[in-house]
């Protein structure tokens, strides 16, 4: 089995992302700036794994503080935050995790600079192995929805590799159905422009002998027209209060033809990824990337020089076009705003 995200030996470890499926290798990071870059630069990505690893690199960017003042240690310790929490927009498991980083720091702030040190690994970790349970009981909740014999379309990757491990959100609750022996097929969109369906969910199904079908974004339409789809399940960057839920970029064309189509639309995310800040979809900040991942496949130029780009990385499902969200503490349908309220008690 895979390691996504591993704190080991004083040093963040990860599978690089941008070299699967072709290549298994790891990356290790001994700076939190390099922990940084391998956010930003999608070696890890995901939300929930994006989370787990700014922790990780809160905590190994702290250990390499050499000052025993507090105050300076603390200013130094808030500096590492705002660089990791700049990486990525979106997703908001990235602020969650930091912010329970800072308030692990903050309530210690009595201790020696080392007990404060030793908590903030303590801290990250117990976040990584939160993840790792919250997918699998999140996993168990969502299979209740799963019938044998169903065809179940994704978009993008919300598996093991969008997680701290193992399981995954919405791979999460195909792996627990699969493991359940429940008799599935799962259709995986391969994800334009940076192809996190063709390359990374179809080696996580293909590697756990769970049946998919890789297709193209374009060619969703054509399977639900022919009946071929009954259920959609994709994961989420950021839930606002009401339900409205950014996940990568084709989600929302999605849960318009799976409207038409009358098939159910899920998301499965874990409570860390639900913002009650957020009134709305219309508030969630969308990360626009390179142009360079349109205009290039595999390093090489598809489109002419010049050409003017749109790069956004998600859009925002409205929560009418949802039919349930599915966490670790249940299984909440509309209205959402509700059922989100009640999951915060
Ligand atoms: O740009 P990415 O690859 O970080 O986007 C990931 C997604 O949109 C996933 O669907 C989402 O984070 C859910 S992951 C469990």
């Amino acid at each position: 089995m895979f390691k996504t995200v591993e704190y080991k030996n004083g040093k963040v470890r990860l599978i690089d992302q941008t070299r699967l499926p072709l290549e298994e290798v790891y990356v290790e990071c001994d700076n939190y700036q390099d922990v940084a870059k391998a956010i930003k630069t999608m070696q890890v990505r995901g939300a929930p794994a994006i989370g787990v690893t700014a922790a990780m690199g809160v905590a190994l960017g702290a250990k390499n503080i050499s000052t025993k003042n507090f105050d300076k240690f603390y200013s130094e310790f808030l500096n590492i935050c705002d660089h990791l929490a700049s990486t990525r927009p979106t997703a908001v498991n990235l602020f969650w995790a930091i912010e329970r980083m800072k308030s692990a720091a903050e309530k210690n702030r009595n201790g020696s600079v080392e007990s404060i040190k030793d908590i903030l690994k303590k801290e990250a970790l117990k976040i990584y192995e939160d993840d790792i349970a919250i997918n699998r009981t999140m996993g168990m909740n969502g299979q209740e929805l799963i019938e044998d014999g169903d065809t179940i379309l994704t978009h993008c990757n919300a598996g093991a590799l969008a997680t701290a491990g193992e399981y995954g959100t919405a791979l999460g609750v195909i792996k627990v159905a699969h493991e359940k022996g429940k008799k599935i097929k799962i259709y995986a969109d391969e994800t334009r422009p940076f192809l996190q369906g063709a390359r990374l969910t179809a080696w996580e199904l293909v590697k756990e002998g769970i049946p998919v079908r890789l297709i193209t974004d374009n060619m969703a339409g054509y399977f639900m027209g022919k009946g071929e789809i009954d259920k959609i399940i994709v994961g989420a960057d950021r839930i606002a209060a009401n339900g409205d839920t950014a996940n990568k970029i084709g989600t929302y064309s999605l849960s318009i033809l799976a409207k038409e189509h009358g098939i159910p639309f899920y998301i499965a995310a874990p409570l860390s990824t639900i913002d009650i800040k957020i009134t709305d979809g219309s508030k969630i900040p969308i990360e626009e990337r390179n142009p360079q991942e349109v205009t290039h496949l595999s390093g090489k130029r598809i489109a002419p020089e010049g050409v003017e780009v749109a790069n956004p990385a998600f859009d925002v499902t409205p929560n009418k076009n949802i039919t349930a969200i599915i966490t670790e503490k249940g299984i909440i349908k509309p209205p959402f705003a509700d059922g989100i309220k009640g999951l915060f008690k």
